[in-house]
């Protein structure tokens, strides 16, 4: 890599004509020590001047110390050894110019901008290709101290590959098969339920009431999930907000990924000001029209603050946020079904397979690396049995993409071994409808993942006796599983497998519309 920048120091007051051997003597011995601790690459201070309060400085650097690292380092060194001495503080720096020039693997198909960055351009030279990154010079000394360039020159990086090789997040492979089963239908499941009046559509895009049928049916597969995998595995109940702010979307990295292609989060607003003055034109004007002044009401809201869950575990963690967990409550096993969350689907309308607003049913667990792999095992266990044997369902489980790394917009690779170590398996049903079970696309109905240390890092949570936590969990949604089961076994309970008819009391009667 090579660099160039030219950049001046902020300093209280005039810079002594004297000072100017001190300063040569600190800018010389820090090149020294650069040079001498590196085997290779170069670094220099080409030019340096004072004028009035301002240091100015050109430094040249070629697989050596980054200038902007060595500008930070060289902030600390003045105000300590140079500022004390003359009484001079050092208020600062600022960029004039800073070009970053790095090999790239090809250039992009298409150009691209990225923040903080004024300029890019590519170019070939000895046969090689190299990308010149011009910094914008406003870019702010805590942006730099928090390591935005280094990820500046990372995300070019990325940008090209992706634009070349797409994302990995095609990653699938079979790792288990149930077998055929019984089908009783070929028909839509969607259509099914809808003829059946057991679920209606709202005048909202991809929302569904659930009637009582449906609303029962439901009811019975938390009630297998709590016999089957709750009650004999220990989890407890909990009920984990709904509304997520960005703190927490920064801490799980979903705020990165931020409509990328796996994290398509609602968006929530605050009023201005929540009072009765501040909304009576809009009360008047929607009293008057009829209608809601979307603009008008636009002005009187904040930016969004956070969003509605979306992945439903992110907002426990803040329960356990920056503390230290004793050991004997460790593994922690909690289940969590206490209200919708949200993804704004794109596209048109979609069956019930595929709602905005969907309820789903989240499994967690936290404890040292070997509890959250056996209670992640467990868990696969159990639900393969829910799926395989009490719903009797045509299921295989896939080794996909893990969903932290598909909504975090992370390209990591995932662990290779066949067995579940760090990595997310996904249930998938057969869906008679949608063709043959060789070539049609399977409905994901639920994943078992288990995470590592990303969870517990990222919101800063210990263990007592420094023991290392891990953390893994699985979410399915009703509406999956229950669009799965009629996608294969129809509606006519007198086919229905008895393991699933005998968590059933009595299906309410559907309303009647006339
Ligand atoms: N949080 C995980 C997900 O979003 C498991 O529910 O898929
Ligand atoms: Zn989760």
């Amino acid at each position: 890599m090579k660099y160039y920048l030219e950049a001046h120091f902020n300093l209280s007051g005039y810079i002594p004509e004297e000072s100017k051997d001190e300063l040569q003597k600190i800018f010389n011995e820090f090149v020294t020590k650069t040079n001498e601790t590196r085997l290779e690459g170069n670094f220099e201070i080409q030019k340096w001047e004072s004028k009035e309060n301002k240091l100015f400085l050109k430094i040249d650097s070629e697989d050596s110390l980054s200038p902007h690292v060595a500008i930070l380092r060289l902030r600390k060194q003045l105000s300590n050894q140079f500022g004390k001495k003359y009484r001079l503080g050092v208020r600062g720096f600022n960029f004039d110019k800073y070009t970053i020039e790095n090999k790239i693997e090809d250039f992009p198909t298409s150009e691209f901008t990225l923040p903080l960055t004024k300029k890019l351009d590519f170019k070939e030279q000895n046969g090689k290709k190299w990308v010149k990154i011009e910094i914008d010079p406003e870019i702010e000394e805590d942006f730099i101290e928090k390591g935005a360039i280094e990820r500046i020159v990372r995300r070019v990086g990325e940008k090209i590959s992706k634009q070349l090789y797409g994302s990995k997040k095609e990653h699938h492979e079979i790792v288990w098969y149930s077998g055929k089963k019984e089908l009783h239908t070929d028909e839509n499941p969607t259509q099914l339920m809808q003829k059946a009046n057991w679920i209606q559509r709202t005048n909202y895009r991809n929302q569904w009431i659930l009637s009582p049928t449906l609303t029962t049916l439901a009811e019975a597969l938390k009630q297998i999930m709590v016999d089957q995998i709750y009650k004999p595995l220990g989890f407890d109940q909990m009920m984990i907000p709904k509304l997520v702010d960005w703190s927490v979307w920064m801490r799980s990295e979903h705020a990165e990924g931020i409509y990328q292609g796996g994290f398509e989060p609602y968006f929530v607003v605050q009023p201005k000001e929540p009072t009765p003055e501040y909304f009576e034109e809009i009360a008047d004007y929607i009293t008057i029209t009829k209608t809601i002044p979307s603009e008008k009401l636009a002005e009187k809201v904040t930016a969004p603050i956070g969003g509605l869950s979306y992945a439903q575990c992110p907002p426990f963690w803040v329960w356990l946020q920056g503390k230290t967990l004793a050991k004997e409550s460790l593994p922690i096993k909690i289940y969590d079904w206490s209200g919708p969350t949200y993804r704004y689907e794109s596209g048109s309308a979609y069956g019930f397979e595929r709602v905005d607003e969907l309820h789903r049913i989240e499994t967690l667990f936290i404890g040292s690396p070997e509890q959250t792999k056996k209670i992640g095992g467990e868990v696969r266990e159990k639900l393969r049995l829910i799926f395989d044997e009490v719903l009797d369902l045509e299921v295989r489980e896939a080794r996909v993409m893990p969903w932290w790394l598909q909504q975090s917009h992370k390209e990591e690779e995932m662990d290779a071994e066949e067995e579940l170590v760090v990595g997310t398996i996904d249930f998938e049903a057969y869906m008679p409808y949608r063709g043959k079970r060789e070539d049609s696309e399977w409905l994901e109905m639920q994943n078992v993942s288990v995470i590592g240390h990303k969870y517990p890092k990222g919101f800063s949570v210990k263990a007592e006796e420094n023991i290392e936590l891990w953390s893994g969990c699985c979410g399915g949604s009703f509406e999956r599983f229950l669009t799965a089961f009629i996608a294969q076994k129809g509606i006519d309970q007198s086919k229905w497998p008895e393991s699933f008819l005998k968590y059933i009391d009595k299906l309410p009667e559907p309303i009647k519309f006339h």
